[in-house]
Formats: C-alpha cells, structure tokens, sequence
C-alpha cells in the first residue's frame, strides 16, 4: 500500500532540450536562468522541506511573454515532437507519444513562500518565475480599486498604497517576500481577513494564462457584473494548476485613522473564547484581528528570537487589533471592553499600544512564530479550520497522543476565523513521528467537518488528504474541470488534486 505522502512518480513530460533553450532566450535575452546556482533557491521551498531539479528558470515581465512560453510548451514541442517521428500514428503508439502528448511541465512561482511544497518543482518542471511582473497599472483613489501585475510584492503594494490613504485587504507574515499573484493562487487568508473577507470577495478581476497560452482578460474592476459564470472564482486557490495569474484588481479599504493594538494574557482557552465575544460585542466595526498563540509559542519566540514576553507569563495569548477613524471613539470602545475583561477576570494581564513602533513589536509576537518553529527543528505543519469552540482541543488531543515522540507541540491562529495553526516539531525529519500524527490529525479534523486545509492549500503534501474535507463527487468535478482547462496536465503537475485523479 503506497503512503498518501510519498513522493509522485515522475509524469512522462518531455526533457527540456536545447531547441527549447534557444526559443527561451530569444523572448526572454538574459531571463532565462539556467546557472545551477541560481536556479537552486527556486528549486527548495520556504520550510527547506522539499526540492525539485528544475534546470531553468524562467523570469518573465509581460503577460504576452508568459503566453510566449506556455504556447511553446504545448504547441512547438508537439510540432516537434512530430516532425521527429515521421508519422502521427507513430507519435500516438511510441513511447514518445506519452511525452509528445505531456509535453514540458511548468511550475509557477511567486515569492516562493508556501507552505505545502506547491511553490517548488517536484522533479525538472521549468519554473515560471513572476518576480519581475511587478509593475502597478493603476489605482483608483476614488473607488479605491488598485490594478497590479502579480509579482508585486505585496508589502511593496501595502507601501504604496498607505501614501494614497488606503491599505491592502490581506496582510501576512510573509508579506516582504509574497506576491499579490500567488496571495490569490493559494487564496491566501491572513491577519485581516475577519474584517476585509477573503480574496474571493475583494479580488474584482484577474487578468490569466491559461495552458494552452491563451490570454483570458477577466481584469474586470467593477464591484458587481453577474453577467454568467464569475470564472475567476475558479483560480483564486487553484495553485497554479489552472492558469497562470499575470494581473490582478484588488478592492482595497481606507486607512484607518486610528489603529490600536492590544496584546492579553488568559488562564485558559476558554475564557480566551469569552473574551472573543466579549470583544465582538463591545468592539463591533472597529475588530479588525483577534489572533492566538499558547505559552509554547512564546517559549519558542523568546529561545530561538531572544523576543520577550511583553506581560507576565499566561498559558494563552490574544492579539487584538481595532481600526477605525475616530482615534477618542475608538479609545473609549477599546477602553470599555478593557475594563469589562479585566473586571470579569478573562483576561490576567495586558498591555496596549498605540504608537507605531509598539503596534509592530506586539504583532511580531504573532506574525515570528512562524520563524521560531523553523528554529526548533523540522516543523509538521497542519493548518485547520474549526467550530471555534474546538480549536485548541485538537492540540491538548495531539500532545496527549503523541507523548514524548514530539520536541514541541503548538497551537496559534485566527480564532476569528476559527483557524487553528498546529505545528509538531522534532529534531529532524522522523518517518514514525510523522506517522503518529497523520492520519490522526485528518480523522480528527474531518470527525468535526473540519477543513484539513483553512488557508495554505494542498500543494504537494496535503494533496492526498483532500477526500477528508471534500466529497468524492467534488473531487471528481475538480479532476474534469482540471482536465477542460489543461489537458495535457502541464500546469503545476503533482498539486492540489490527489493522485488517483493524476492524467
Ligand atoms: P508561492 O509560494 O510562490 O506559490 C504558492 C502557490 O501559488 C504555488 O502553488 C504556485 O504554483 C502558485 N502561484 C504563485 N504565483 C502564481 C501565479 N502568478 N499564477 C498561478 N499560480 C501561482 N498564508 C496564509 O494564508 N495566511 C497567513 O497568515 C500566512 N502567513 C505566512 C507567514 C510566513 C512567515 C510564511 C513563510 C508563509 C505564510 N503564509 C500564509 C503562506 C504563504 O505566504 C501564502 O500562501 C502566500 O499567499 C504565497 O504567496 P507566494 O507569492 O509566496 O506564492
Ligand atoms: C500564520 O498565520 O502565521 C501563517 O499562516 C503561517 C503559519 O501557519 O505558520
Ligand atoms: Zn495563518
């Protein structure tokens, strides 16, 4: 019986040969990397958990380059391909057929800052690069309607915009380094989707490649055309596996003019989730991120950073932040909910900020766990969506099933997004740690009708486990769709969709 998680088999895609090389760089002089050293970091993701052996990397600054290379990979391959071998019924019945009707694979990538080994090749697929796409195309300041190419990096967009009063819908950790594009490839959900929704609401057009070339102009930017199907629904999420974003029109809000961040300490989970009402009623429109780590997050923040804890040690944390355009209104709400809190003993300690450089101190105590958990070791990541009440059962259920196989295990997340981030540690990879968690981890989360992926995909690791979330009728509509829109299976091979649905 073959592990859910092992490795694919390579896919019968042809070889990148020097034909192709030669038409790589007559549209892309001095873009078309194929220096082993500098292909190298495309070739490993953010966690260094998995690397493919791509050979070339491609880097792109317009959509009609994109359409260039993906048109090449499925169409001049094929001619040649069929000129070598003479006749067609030949090319149907060799062994070359196979890879005349697979043709060259390819692997696109943003920031390359994923989480579930999507960003990476898996064997020698080309790595389509949008790195250097990163222009903006306009910004609307009366509707606040801001059109990009897909490489911007989206703290690059965040800069930008805050000069113009306005400020992103999403924000995350690894916002110095991820793109709009792959923010939208993999639905990226964040720090503010509890205010601002999800890209599926605030994305208004996209701009796409599709496999065979094709350019498909969806960069609408009206807030409202339900002229049929809204088709680009369908790639926000889709991991590269049904077209290549190449621009992007984002919905973006007002400043806030006023931005307070409050950082409390809680005896216990549930009087964490009594503050979280308590905060949703005394705070309403101005509850911008209501976020969580455990007293294992902060051991790790203050070993592996040197980050103190900025109030005396609790088993939970809560980070609180309130925008809104009326500094005094806000401070009177915000010094409302305090007083209740306190007075009601949820919360045991805490400590506010208002000021800029303290705002960004306390969000790192949330935003670096991340970072500390790849100083502990190799990091089993496990992103899962929740009946709130339920989040942080599954860590006390994890510790207690795993004993002492584990170097740490934490829990941190959206709470108000009823997303919990689960994270097992151990001094290095281990097979039997890893068998301990899963599939215990994905029974328990589909026990709940959970999501065994809230907000970072399936990529390469999770693509296995999607019939614990998703109906097999589901999947099998996923695999058809897959195959309308790229039938030779080119794009992002070996992701989202599980093996048995691979053509
Ligand atoms: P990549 O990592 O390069 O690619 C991700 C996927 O999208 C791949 O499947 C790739 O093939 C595809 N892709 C990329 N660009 C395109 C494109 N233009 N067209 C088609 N497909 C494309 N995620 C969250 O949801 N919430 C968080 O709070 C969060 N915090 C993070 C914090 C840290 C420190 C780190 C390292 C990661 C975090 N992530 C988070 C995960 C990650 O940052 C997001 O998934 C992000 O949206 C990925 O963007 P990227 O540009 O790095 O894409
Ligand atoms: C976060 O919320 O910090 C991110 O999704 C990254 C992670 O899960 O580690
Ligand atoms: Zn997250």
């Amino acid at each position: 019986k073959v592990s859910p998680s092992a490795a694919p088999e390579r896919l019968p895609f042809c070889r990148v040969t020097e034909e192709d090389l030669a038409f790589f760089r007559k549209i892309l002089p001095g873009r078309t990397i194929v220096d082993p050293d500098l292909v190298e970091p495309s070739n490993v993701d953010w966690l260094k958990s998995v690397r493919g052996s791509s050979e070339v990397l491609l880097r792109p600054q317009t959509t009609e380059e994109v359409s260039q290379i993906l048109r090449w990979m499925v169409t001049k391959s094929t001619e040649r391909c069929l000129s070598s071998h003479q006749t067609f019924s030949h090319v149907l019945f060799s062994s070359y057929s196979y890879c005349n009707s697979r043709n060259l694979a390819v692997n696109p990538q943003g920031g390359n800052t994923g989480l579930v080994g999507g960003s990476v090749p898996v064997y020698d697929e080309i790595i389509l690069s949008t790195s250097l796409m990163n222009k903006i195309l306009n910004f609307d300041s009366i509707s606040g309607v801001l059109t990009c190419q897909a490489g911007c990096v989206l703290e690059n967009l965040s800069f930008y915009l805050e000069e113009r009063d306005y400020i992103m819908p999403l924000d995350l950790g690894a916002k110095g380094s991820c793109q709009i594009g792959g923010n939208v490839a993999t639905n990226a959900g964040g720090l503010r989707l509890l205010r601002y929704g999800s890209l599926h609401g605030t994305v208004l057009g996209l701009e796409l490649v599709l496999a065979d070339g094709q350019v498909l102009d969806c960069l609408s930017t009206l807030r409202k055309d339900n002229t049929g199907y809204d088709l680009k629904q369908l790639f926000i999420g889709s991991e590269g596996t049904l077209g290549v974003i190449t621009a992007v029109s984002i919905l973006c809000p007002r400043k806030p003019k006023s931005v307070n961040v409050v950082f409390l300490g809680c005896e216990t989970f549930e009087q964490l989730l009594k503050t979280f009402q308590l905060c949703k009623g005394m705070l309403g429109e101005i509850l911008s991120a209501f976020e969580f780590l455990d007293s294992e997050c902060m051991r790790l923040l203050n070993t592996h950073l040197k980050l103190p804890n900025p109030i005396s040690d609790c088993p939970f944390y809560i980070v609180i932040e309130t925008s809104g355009s009326d500094p005094t209104h806000d401070a009177q709400k915000l010094h409302n909910f305090l007083e209740d809190a306190m007075t009601s003993s949820l919360v045991s300690d805490g400590t506010v900020a208002t000021e800029e450089a303290k705002i960004k101190a306390l969000w790192s105590l949330r935003e670096r766990v991340t970072e500390a958990l790849t100083h502990d070791g190799f990091t089993y990541k496990y992103d899962i969506s929740l009946p709130v009440e339920r989040i942080y059962q599954l860590v006390t259920d994890m510790r207690k099933h795993l004993g002492n196989q584990a170097k740490s295990v934490v829990g941190y997340g959206h709470v108000g997004d009823g997303n919990l981030h689960l994270n097992v540690t151990s001094p290095s990879k281990d097979p039997a740690l890893l068998a301990a968690i899963e599939p215990f981890v994905y029974e328990w989360t589909a026990s709940c009708r959970g999501s065994i992926s809230a907000e970072h995909g399936l990529g390469l690791k999770k693509r296995n486990y999607i019939y614990y979330s998703k109906q097999s009728q589901a999947v099998a509509l996923m695999g058809n769709i897959k195959a309308m829109l790229d039938p030779k299976g080119i794009l992002n091979p070996y992701k989202t969709l599980p093996d048995n649905l691979k053509q």
